[in-house]
């Protein structure tokens, strides 16, 4: 199987690209070709990967990837939230045209690939019920929301032509994102754990009883393995899928920590309230009911203590340092 991930060099990329080459293949099918790209060059170290460096959406740039005949293409090449909001054209250009682009390279060449295309909780807008349903009308007040919606929209249109094998994923929050601190507004979610553990400060803009869902990491993966391997033909013409996730509490995350870390990793967590974040984070959804995405064969973590420890087998090698001083 030839396998072309677009967003290679990003958190999820290099979490699904290390899962590849540790199976040795997708499902029952080895590896014949990784093809990686990203405006970053991706990392690798295999023989089987060829590493590319470019903008998606630059003229010729889709053509040429799929030159390489992909059986599945994994699209997780993205502008995020924040700056789609910020940058109007680019966030268009990348998340919109990028995606057209691909899809009309795969149909001009006649490929027919499975395409995993990473859409997100954020083409659902308020007014909110407390648990989304799964038939809630998508109807985004983002410009991200916005082009992941039109982008599952073209997945949904060329599945039904043929020219593509689409299925679209409903990412909620993944969390706790590995690395550096970023200035997404979710940011936080990520850092009161990530931080901590190993016996650094982390900032808590909002309220404890704000209620969010999240996934691991891992699960982000798992439902990329599931969408590139899955029967397609039940998901008739909805190619969207929300998978579940745990809709949690910020108060139950640091009920987590307390319980993994102890208490002098809550004592690093500083409440600084920050209006700016605050009023970002009421305009998002709370809790998902996922029925559909469960009985699908997606699947999640059932609470966030086993995310945190998720996190603590697979960035921190089983250990956990502000509990051995740190
Ligand atoms: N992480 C989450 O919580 C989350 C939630 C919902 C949806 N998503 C979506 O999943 C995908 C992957 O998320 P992530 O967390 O790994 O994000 P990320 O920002 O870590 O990775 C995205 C990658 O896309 C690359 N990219 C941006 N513009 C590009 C371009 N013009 N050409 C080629 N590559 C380009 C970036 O360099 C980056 O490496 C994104 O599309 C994101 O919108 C993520």
């Amino acid at each position: 199987m030839r396998i072309l991930v677009t967003g290679a060099a990003g958190m999820i990329g290099q979490k699904l690209v290390q899962r590849l080459l540790a199976d040795d293949g997708l499902g029952v099918h080895p590896i014949e070709g990784l093809v990686l790209h990203d405006v970053v060059r991706p990392q690798a170290d295999s023989p089987l990967v060829t590493a590319l460096e470019g903008d998606l959406s630059a003229e010729g740039a889709a053509e040429a990837l799929i030159a390489h005949r992909p059986d599945l293409i994994v699209h997780l090449a993205g502008v995020v939230s924040g700056e789609a909001e910020r940058n109007f054209d680019l966030g268009y250009k990348v998340n919109l045209d990028g995606t057209r682009e691909l899809l009309e390279a795969a149909r001009r060449a006649g490929l027919a690939p499975r395409v995993v295309y990473a859409s997100t909780e954020a083409v659902f807008g308020g007014p909110f019920p407390d648990v989304i349903p799964d038939d809630f009308a998508p109807q985004p007040l983002t410009s991200y929301g916005t082009q992941k919606l039109i982008g599952e929209a073209l997945v949904n249109d060329y599945s039904r032509r043929g020219v593509v094998d689409g299925v679209s994923i409903r990412f909620p929050t993944i969390c706790v994102r590995p690395g550096k601190p970023n200035a997404a507004a979710s940011g936080f979610f990520s850092g009161i754990i990530r931080e901590p553990l190993v016996g650094l400060p982390a900032v808590l803009p909002v309220p404890r009883d704000v209620v969010h869902t999240m996934a691991s990491p891992r699960a982000a993966v798992n439902f990329i393995l599931r969408a590139a391997t899955m029967d397609t033909a039940p998901l008739g013409g909805r190619r969207a899928v929300t998978p579940p996730g745990v809709a949690v509490s910020v108060a139950e995350e640091i009920e987590a920590l307390r319980k993994v870390a102890g208490e002098k990793a809550v004592a690093l967590i500083e409440e600084r309230p920050d209006p700016a974040v605050w009023a970002i984070v009421q305009t998002w959804a709370k809790a998902f009911e996922a029925r559909r995405g469960r009985e699908l064969g997606f699947e999640a973590e059932s609470s966030f203590e086993e995310i945190l420890r998720v996190h603590v087998e697979d960035e921190l090698g089983g250990r956990i340092p502000v509990a051995e001083g740190a």
